[in-house]
């Protein structure tokens, strides 16, 4: 399970240090970084990807990505005795992402490039990475670092180098893949590999998931959920037939689904509902409707992932569909770490009534994102790596 998500430097994320609970709920007024928190995680799970950098090139680059206010926001500024002011910079450019675990903790910082004859001018690059042992980065904890371009690896009290021409653009997670020398890259790369991501499915009337596809066992329901039928038939077949069952009828009284197959291999979905005479496809259901049982199978997944990351799942539902979502979202994170961005307050009501929920607030001070009441005692401990 994450214990810590710590970002900096991004967008109004200038220095958030977030504590990870089995369900979290991140709530927040518009502006106020719930979707550039959002987006962070995402840049995060890019690194084991190898995308990390070609992501920030799509938003902008590094520069738009940047934190946009002065290096340090100091306790004069936050009082408004003195002015916002740059000044000079002390320390160089650096976005950095990390977090941490029980077992181990990972972060990367993206800097710009040293002036060099190069098109890519504007590139980032990466310039550090960092595993290390245990909850809290300590110097002496550190398992592998990664400076530049050289990766080396801790054995004892003694390094070995095991890559020294790593590209700025590459990741160690997604390059090196040394199960003997470096078990604890593969083992990180694993862990981040294993978040899976879900941001407003489509429902309009040529949204994937109302088309028939040829359906194949599908653990995980694919981001744009063109796979709906086969997830949920998935479910039926080898998940919690039971709980896929009263999500339905918690949200529709009364109703059930059924997989169809066709004469070419194709699933179709139907959902029968008391008073009609003959199911509806999922051509046919309200926008609504077809969110909810995309939601459904996205949370019952018979593969549960190391964790869950919703953005507002609650768009387009109708507000007497809340509760029922907010209920499954509780039910999932029993069996997967789930982080979930809302401001539909019937889901936040739900969600906030279980023991193991996390609610923060996101607030703005001075253009910077922080988590509101969050004291210095409450902050998690949290170290970047010297520079
Ligand atoms: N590079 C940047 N530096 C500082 N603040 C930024 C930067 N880019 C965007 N922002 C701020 O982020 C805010 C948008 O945050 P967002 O996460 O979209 O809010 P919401 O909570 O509504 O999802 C805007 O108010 C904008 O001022
Ligand atoms: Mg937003």
């Amino acid at each position: 399970m994450l214990t810590t998500i710590a970002i900096a430097n991004y967008r109004s994320l200038l220095n958030l240090i977030m504590p990870m609970a089995p369900l979290n709920l991140i709530t927040g007024f518009n502006g106020s970084g719930k979707s550039n928190l959002y987006k962070s995680l995402r840049l995060l799970a890019e690194t084991a990807q190898g995308g990390v950098i070609s992501s920030l090139a799509r938003e902008g680059g590094l520069e738009s990505a940047y934190w946009a206010g002065p290096e340090k926001l100091t306790a004069k500024m936050l009082s408004g005795e003195v002015a916002i002011q740059g000044g000079q910079r002390q320390q160089a450019y650096r976005l950095r992402l990390g977090f941490a675990s029980d077992d181990i903790g990972y972060c990367i910082d993206l800097g710009l490039p040293t002036p060099a004859a190069s098109a890519f001018a504007f590139d980032p690059e990466i310039k550090r990475e960092c595993i290390w042992a245990g909850s809290s980065y300590r110097p002496a904890s550190v398992l592998v670092e990664r400076q530049g371009p050289v990766v080396k690896v801790k054995d004892g009290r003694r390094w070995h180098i095991i890559a020294q021409h790593m590209n700025t653009f590459d990741s160690m997670l997604s390059e090196v893949a040394d199960m003997q020398l470096a078990p604890e890259i593969l083992h990180t790369r694993e862990l981040i590999r294993g978040w899976r991501f879900y941001d407003h499915f489509r429902s309009d009337a040529h949204a994937p998931a109302r088309q028939p596809h040829i359906g194949t066992r599908t653990p995980a329901l694919s981001q744009d959920g063109h796979d709906l039928a086969a997830a949920l038939q998935t479910i039926i077949e080898i998940g919690d037939h039971p709980a896929l069952q009263n999500a339905v009828d918690d949200a529709f009284p009364g109703a059930h689904i059924r997989i169809g197959v066709q004469e070419d291999g194709r699933f179709i979905l139907y959902f029968s509902q008391p008073g009609l005479l003959r199911p509806l496809t999922a051509a046919e259901l309200s926008d609504g409707t077809l969110r909810y049982l995309l939601w459904v199978a996205a949370l019952l997944t018979p593969r549960p992932p190391s964790l869950m990351v919703l953005n507002e799942p609650e768009t387009s539902l109708h507000p007497d569909l809340l509760p029922a979502l907010g209920r499954l979202i509780k039910y999932a994170a029993q069996h997967t770490q789930v982080w979930v961005v809302s401001h539909a307050r019937l889901m936040i009501n739900e969600l906030t009534d279980s023991p193991h929920c996390s609610a923060l607030h996101l607030v703005k001070q001075l253009g910077s994102t922080q988590i509101e009441g969050q004291s210095l005692l409450d902050v998690p401990s949290w170290h970047w790596p010297a520079i």
